[in-house]
């Protein structure tokens, strides 16, 4: 599949389903306290989203069973939210968010920390979203896509934490998942050329531990091989010709 360009009116559309989707994110980041179960955030997330006027993109996706991606400690992306999983002071959780108007999709995730947490959760949050900036200073229309996967992993590997290789960013636009595929770890080409109106969701995933992941038995949950924490930043951004525009913060 060809990598979409979007038209002017495409991106104002794309504009609005990430303004939406941030404010989302923000309400939700608010909510999180000890005491909540994770299928609390995913129903606070849902209403906020259809309450918006918006579908939940995720609800159903491949048979994803919520609207919100809810994952704990060493669970590395597409936690399933549970009545079951409270959250307790100094866990860190992902949470995993996107959301379609009219017909334009948004996809974002942030970390955050659950009361107060350790000093080596706190540094891997804030490394895992610093990187999102480092790779994203590369994301103009002229650079190869493989630079932003070579500035994350440049950034990420002094840290001596493992990247996520089993999951990628990707293209977003009318539809969730578009190409091209945004590794978070670098690459030996240097990938396609960007060029505005490439809307692109950018997402490392960093686990203090090894980069090795595996799914447990709901199919769905990735958690990191080695049982270490992992942290997730992911934000839509549009390429132009000169710096890059983060759509889905506020
Ligand atoms: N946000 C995820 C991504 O970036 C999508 C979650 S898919 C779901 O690819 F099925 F788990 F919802
Ligand atoms: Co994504």
């Amino acid at each position: 599949m060809a990598v979409s360009i979007k038209s002017a009116r495409e991106i104002e559309l794309m504009r609005e389903s990430c303004r939406l989707l941030a404010q989302v994110h923000e309400e939700l980041g608010k909510a999180i306290r000890p005491g909540m179960s994770t299928l609390e955030i995913d129903t606070l997330g849902e209403k906020m989203i259809r309450e918006l006027g918006c579908v939940p993109n995720f609800k159903d996706y491949h048979g994803y069973p919520a609207s919100v991606c809810v994952s704990v400690n060493n669970e590395v992306v597409h936690g399933i939210p549970s009545k079951h999983r409270i959250l307790k002071e100094g866990d860190i959780v992902s949470l995993d968010a996107g959301l379609i108007y009219q017909g334009y999709h948004s996809d974002a995730a942030r970390t955050h920390a659950v009361g107060k947490i350790s000093p080596e959760a706190e540094k891997l949050i804030e490394v895992t979203k610093q990187s999102f900036f480092e790779g994203i200073k590369m994301a103009k229309a002229g650079n190869h896509l493989f630079d932003i996967s070579n500035a994350i992993d440049a950034y990420v590997s002094q840290f001596g934490y493992g990247i996520v290789r089993d999951l990628c960013g990707h293209g977003i636009g009318t539809s969730l998942h578009e190409d091209p595929q945004i590794p978070n770890f670098a690459q030996r080409r240097r990938g396609m050329k960007l060029r505005p109106g490439m809307t692109l969701a950018i997402e490392p995933m960093i686990n203090a531990g090894t980069w090795e992941v595996e799914w447990l038995e709901d199919d769905w949950t990735v958690v990191s091989a080695d049982g270490s924490l992992s942290a997730h930043y992911e934000n839509t951004v549009l390429i132009t010709e000169g710096e890059p525009e983060i759509l889905t913060l506020v």
